[in-house]
């Protein structure tokens, strides 16, 4: 591939500092790579002496695709990582022994605390986003302390911040946050170690650079080498800053002239990736935006289609009029592989998943589960393939899932013995072997007895009750919303809750439970994960790929933008989906959701030029 004047000197840029700004689909990916062959083949530069930093696992592991043909196995030499990832080797190279708090775990951790100063009114889920939040603009818990002290809440949960520290540091636990503070600490105080990675790294580049925190931002400083043979490049768009609600700071990138007086600066603005069409359509998006570096959007790629709308009534019509439009385009010229679904939230996948499963379409979701994969859904299923037929190798199946969910203490001991008796006694499958197995310790007799007690009252009730009907009723009698959310008041915003909701409409079209579990079943099949199928992904993780057809979802109020977020974000995230695009972009829009009638998204008059 031939690279433009402009991509050619920033991949030939060889020692100092130096940024690329560049706008979407302009090749910053590929001349980065270029640039690490170019270190390598031109320079003489050691493959281990480089360090290429992203942010998602996808991310990176696109980059190494991209420069496998270039240098063959010399490529695997190169480290690629993120910088999560990379933090974790360090940490663990320097000897430091931890466990990783993370989920549920953390959860569970920091409820416990909570408990401990008698904190009742806010929950674990917002005192962690600020804690985290804090730690990525690295705020410690004294300064944290400090800073609010006329915010009562916010006092609150500094109290709690500093007591989370204390108790994390006395059991060796780390969370994600951690990983990067820790090293920040590790290279600022340990001057041997941070010249060992200096030596070691001569050559640092990161991708997706406005996506930096302040803290992984210190890092780098800290990481890159003073002396004359060293270099640090970074790539970024300030317009594809769609991390600021986890405290990424897109200034990093906008201020990195100040901050490294005498860097040189590349601009990339021919876009290759995308028809002329799709480019004026994230144009006339971003200049909504009044925080942004004006930039121009060139391209020298042939004319294409209009951007196209749909206009759906529903989900389930948006889900269809898709479905044909894709069968349309493979049987021109697209193949499955060619088209990508973006949604703004996870939960969106479940309407497409069902509708595309009808339609034979193949499909996978990028980096996640099936929608009927997902645990928080899956656990309801078991509890109604439990229901429906404990007397098989799937009841009992089920039943080991939903044993402890919520958690009644059924550790694996207690299971194996359970296991046993039910082999041993005749009693063939495990629901019966737990009817009739003697149990002395009282706390489990307790949580036995009202296991079954609700189990053989929702059996009771198999035959009037409507899958959904059932599927509510769980909810409710376990408190589930609440026990898979971990938030006192769970949100319908949250995207856990909202995946739950999504399974009762889906259970709605069933009238029988074993007809709604065959139907869910079906998803198990390959073909539900086909590779080569079209890829349904939110936008976040969309990131940084493109596909010949991309087809951008709900455009709703409230869906995107939205309700929670800050309204430039929002606007830079539906400017990642759109981006996407290479050849035909397709945006749809609902005039119901849920049920109830839903506004059109600003954005997308904004998009078509019509404001
Ligand atoms: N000089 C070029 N000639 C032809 N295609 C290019 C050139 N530069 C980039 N491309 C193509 O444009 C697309 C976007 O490149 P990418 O590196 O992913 O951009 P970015 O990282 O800036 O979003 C890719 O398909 C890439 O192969
Ligand atoms: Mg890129």
């Amino acid at each position: 591939m031939q690279l433009n004047a402009n991509q050619l000197a920033a991949s030939k840029f060889k020692n100092g500092i130096a940024s690329v700004v560049a706008v979407p689909g302009s090749g910053k990916t590929l001349t980065m790579t270029n640039r690490i062959a170019y270190l390598i083949q031109h320079h003489g530069i050691a493959p281990e002496s480089i360090l290429g930093l992203t942010f998602t696992r996808n991310a990176a592991q696109a980059m190494r695709d991209k420069l496998r043909p270039m240098l063959n196995d010399v490529a695997a030499r190169v480290t690629l990582s993120t910088i999560h990832s990379f933090c974790y080797t360090v940490l663990k190279d320097a000897g430091k022994s931890f466990e990783l708090l993370h989920g549920k775990e953390q959860i569970r951790f920091i409820r416990i605390i909570m408990k401990k100063h008698k904190i009742r009114t806010l929950s674990p889920g917002t005192i962690l986003r600020e804690i985290s939040l804090a730690k990525n603009n690295i705020i410690g818990a004294e300064e944290f302390r400090e800073i609010y002290l006329d915010d009562p809440t916010m006092e609150t949960i500094g109290v709690i911040y500093q007591a989370y520290e204390e108790e994390k540091t006395k059991s060796y636990l780390l969370d994600f946050n951690d990983l990067i503070i820790e090293v920040c600490r590790l290279l600022k105080n340990t001057p041997e170690i941070r010249e060992k990675y200096q030596q070691t790294f001569r050559h640092i580049l990161v991708d997706e650079f406005q996506d930096t925190n302040p803290a992984q931002a210190e890092i780098l400083n800290l990481l890159v080498g003073k002396s004359k043979d060293c270099s640090f490049y970074v790539t970024g768009d300030d317009w594809q800053s769609i991390f600021n609600f986890i405290g990424a700071s897109v200034g990093n990138l906008l201020n990195f002239k100040k901050t490294f007086p005498g860097s040189e600066q590349f601009i990339l603005d021919m876009n290759y990736r995308s028809t002329p069409q799709i480019l004026t359509a994230c144009f006339n998006l971003i200049q909504h935006n009044v925080r942004k570096i004006e930039k121009s959007l060139l391209t020298q790629n042939p004319d294409g289609q209009a951007v196209l709308v749909i206009d759906a009534s529903n989900e389930d019509d948006e889900a269809i009029k898709i479905a044909q439009e894709i069968q349309g385009l493979v049987s021109d010229k697209f193949t499955h592989h060619d088209i990508a679904i973006l949604y703004r939230a996870n939960s969106q996948s479940r309407v497409i998943e069902d509708v595309f499963s009808q339609n034979d379409i193949p499909y996978h979701i990028e980096n996640g589960m099936t929608f009927y994969q997902r645990r928080e859904v899956k656990i309801l299923l078991d509890y109604l393939r439990l229901i429906h037929d404990p007397g098989s190798v799937v009841g009992d199946d089920a039943l080991k899932n939903v044993i402890n969910a919520p958690n009644r203490y059924m550790g694996k001991k207690f299971m194996a013995e359970l296991e046993d008796f039910a082999m041993n006694e005749n009693h063939n499958h495990l629901y019966d072997a737990l009817k009739r197995k003697p149990v002395a310790v009282p706390y489990l007799k307790h949580n036995i007895r009202e296991f079954i007690k609700l189990i053989d009252s929702l059996m009771h009730k198999i035959k009037n009750a409507e899958p959904a009907e059932m599927i509510m009723m769980l909810r409710e009698t376990l408190d589930y919303d609440r026990w898979i959310s971990e938030d006192d008041i769970p949100s319908p915003d949250d995207n856990l809750i909202a995946n739950l909701n999504e399974l009762q409409i889906a259970a709605s079209k069933y009238k029988d439970i074993p007809t709604f579990l065959n139907y869910t079943d079906s998803f198990k099949e390959q073909n539900r994960n086909d590779k080569e199928g079209v890829s349904l992904m939110t936008i976040h993780k969309s990131k940084g790929l493109e596909f010949p057809v991309v087809f951008c979802i709900g455009f709703v109020d409230g869906v995107m933008p939205n309700v929670c977020g800050d309204i430039e974000e929002e606007r830079r995230i539906a400017f990642v989906g759109v981006s996407r695009a290479m050849k035909l972009l397709f945006l749809s829009h609902t005039t119901t959701r849920m049920g109830r009638s839903a506004k059109q998204s600003p954005f997308l008059d904004e998009i078509l030029g019509n404001k």
